[in-house]
């Protein structure tokens, strides 16, 4: 019966309604920033291998990555306008939609991915991520990256007068842009695909990342020092476009669900060793000195950045903190 397929679409009517008990066929687009050597990408495969796999190959997944479809600027409104089917953007680039997504950001908020995880996966990470139906889009999973790291081309960092003068790129965000401050450092947000450039042209002197990222995007061939800090995150919002997915019938939908959840899966599984293999990558290129802070000198910096707490307790909810130290302790 799955043969008979009467309806029949293709990428230009991803989103026609089908009430059908027949799986559509679809061409589905999941665009992204980062490399393939990443969780992201992992995840977006583990996805697409699912669904085209159970569809029988009549749901098609085309994944780009490295901005090769759209970039940090345009893919969200892209994803708005049903161009492109599933991104997975930072989550401290929405803050702009709701500053709660800044949660991201927060210094020191999770320890490690776990911590991360139970949040976005609790009551108030769900809240957040299904914050933008407004706008038509709908947050389905969160996908970890991991803690960032701080990169710079000018000293090592050990405590915080080291930033001073500095300029850092941010991802995006009040709370980025408030930590560079507290440290006395200045910061700019500029998209990921122009932050090889910019840091190897000393638009900024450093910024901060996943050791994934730094890896397979080569940021340290144009740096020369990184401290080990974890000071806060990289995380994804799969999102996708509420038309596109009211669009879908029953069985259709169903190997849709569970491929993102099979992505889910994979990136929450790779992202750690990924990010310990990046590192290890890292250090036999040899061109960055690095710094790991001892359990010391970590505390002076969260000391220096505790007050962000309170500066944006309004914004982002004292039930989201409290949310946030409920995982975290
Ligand atoms: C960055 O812009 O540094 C990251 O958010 C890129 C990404 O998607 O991991």
């Amino acid at each position: 019966a799955c043969g008979g397929s009467s309806e029949k679409s293709d990428s230009s009517n991803a989103g026609s309604e089908n009430d059908g008990n027949d799986i559509q066929e679809l061409t589905i687009k999941f665009s992204h920033v980062v490399a393939e050597n990443t969780p992201k990408h992992q995840g977006a495969l583990a996805m697409k291998e699912y669904i085209e796999k159970e569809s029988d190959g009549k749901i098609k997944v085309e994944i780009y990555p490295n901005s090769s479809l759209f970039g940090d600027q345009d893919e969200y409104q892209n994803l708005v306008a049903n161009n492109v089917q599933f991104i997975a953007p930072d989550l401290s680039k929405f803050v702009g939609q709701n500053p709660q997504f800044n949660v991201t950001s927060l210094p020191f908020a999770f320890p490690s991915d776990d911590e991360a995880i139970a949040f976005w996966d609790g009551e108030k990470g769900q809240e957040i991520l299904r914050s933008l139906t407004d706008d038509g889009v709908l947050g389905l999973y969160m996908w970890p990256n991991g803690g960032k790291h701080m990169t710079n081309a000018k000293k090592p960092i050990e405590k915080p007068e080291d930033l001073k003068g500095m300029k850092f790129r941010t991802q995006g965000g009040q709370v980025q842009e408030a930590i560079y401050s507290a440290l006395g450092a200045g910061s700019e947000s500029i998209p990921f695909g122009e932050l090889y450039t910019a840091l190897d042209q000393g638009v900024v002197d450093g910024q901060d990342n996943t050791l994934s990222n730094i890896e397979s995007k080569k940021f340290d061939e144009v740096q020369k020092y990184m401290t080990i800090m974890n000071h806060n995150r990289v995380d994804y919002a799969v999102f996708t476009n509420t038309k596109f997915w009211d669009s879908l019938n029953e069985p259709t939908k169903e190997i849709i669900e569970a491929g993102v959840e099979k992505g889910t899966e994979k990136a929450r599984s790779e992202a750690k060793a990924l990010n310990d293999a990046a590192l290890e990558t890292i250090k036999e290129r040899g061109n960055v000195k690095i710094t790991e802070l001892t359990p010391e000198q970590i505390e002076v910096f969260k000391e220096a950045l505790q007050p962000i707490y309170d500066q944006f307790e309004d914004e982002i909810g004292a039930d989201v903190y409290e949310a946030i130290r409920a995982v975290s302790e």
